[in-house]
């Protein structure tokens, strides 16, 4: 049974977290002598709201959860970190991640002295419940799921996630960075059944607003009351928390990029897979594609050396001679395409 107060450090229970001046006060004013600003500047003199109160009001209503389910941060990958210091003593606890997947995981753990315990996807890039459930020990405190899973791109089982987060004990965090590429819903709609679980979702892929560093979590109220209380006060600018609510307010244009995105990355990997020295193209739920071709790590330097950047997994657990590539715009595709077709040959 998931007991949250069983598994958070113990430290943080007692915890009295910083109270900030915008905390003591919020509202409007006339004049505002309580936090030190420079009273003779403008434009962005203020500090900005902590809570971010007016954004996650109207993510609430987009994403149909209360905003006090909501966890903002400086990019998911803040998010990430503070899961892993809300949970994980040091030296003592660990976390299980299944390679091959997003990075900052492990990078996140290694930097809080946490281990890491690998549980490798299948080789048809599934999840292996029996295995995963097998890894964990007394001391496991999280569970990283990327679904759809950077690099390979697919969607990960639902009914294995689920049934993960019913039998373990500590935090299932879902990483839904590239949900809206999928035709599938978020797991936020399973919050309600499963108390452990955290999704993790971002304004940096679908929106288009990796620059603004803006990410989300979605979890129960105590879960999201915990980020709270260990987040640094002011983790997102004023001015990122306009232009990401000026986004939801124009969110037609993410949808129509999608679409785009969508169809741009079903031509693109039509046209890969019928180039002579590309040995697979894998199904993709998201906005890249991996691909498995002779001599990806040389290949991955020629390209750069006429102006193209892919991601080299060549190297990666079970992505070997894959390169990452993520849509372009179509010209962008199409230069790729002319580019590479030379190289393979
Ligand atoms: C699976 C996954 N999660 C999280 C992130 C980080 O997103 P953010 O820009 O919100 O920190 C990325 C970025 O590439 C990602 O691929």
């Amino acid at each position: 049974m998931f007991e949250l107060n069983k598994i958070v450090r113990p430290h943080l229970l007692d915890l009295k977290p910083y109270s900030s001046a915008r905390d003591e006060f919020s509202g409007e004013a006339k004049i505002y002598l309580d936090a030190n600003e420079n009273s003779l500047a403008e434009g962005f003199n203020r500090y900005p709201d902590p809570h971010q109160t007016l954004l996650k009001t109207e993510l609430g209503k987009i994403k149909s959860i209360r905003s006090n389910q909501i966890f903002l941060g400086n990019g998911s990958d803040e998010a990430i970190d503070l899961l892993i210091r809300a949970f994980c003593e040091p030296g003592k606890d660990n976390i299980v991640i299944l390679p091959p997947t997003y990075g900052m995981y492990e990078v996140s753990a290694s930097i809080n002295n946490v281990e890491i315990k690998k549980v490798l996807l299948t080789d048809d890039y599934n999840i292996d419940k029996t295995k995963i459930l097998a890894a964990v020990d007394s001391n496991s405190r999280l569970i990283f799921i990327c679904s759809p899973n950077n690099p390979t791109g697919n969607l990960l089982d639902t009914a294995d996630i689920k049934q993960i987060a019913d039998q373990f004990e500590g935090i299932v965090v879902v990483d839904e960075a590239y949900i809206d590429f999928a035709k599938q819903e978020s797991f936020i709609s399973k919050l309600g059944q499963l108390p452990n679980l955290v999704v993790l979702q971002t304004f940096s892929k679908a929106w288009g607003l990796a620059n603004l560093r803006v990410g989300m979590a979605f979890a129960s109220r105590e879960i999201i009351d915990l980020l709270n209380k260990i987040k640094p006060p002011y983790n997102i600018s004023g001015e990122n928390q306009k232009l990401a609510l000026q986004a939801i307010e124009n969110k037609e244009f993410k949808e129509r990029s999608v679409n785009e995105l969508i169809d741009l990355k079903e031509a693109l990997a039509m046209q890969l897979s019928s180039l002579k020295g590309i040995q697979k193209v894998y199904p993709s739920d998201a906005n890249f594609l991996l691909v498995k071709m002779e001599n990806a790590s040389s290949i991955y330097q020629k390209l750069i050396g006429q102006g193209i950047v892919l991601r080299d997994r060549s190297k990666v657990v079970l992505c070997e001679d894959c390169l990452r590539i993520t849509i372009g715009t179509k010209e962008e595709n199409q230069k790729l395409i002319q580019t590479l077709k030379p190289l393979l040959t």
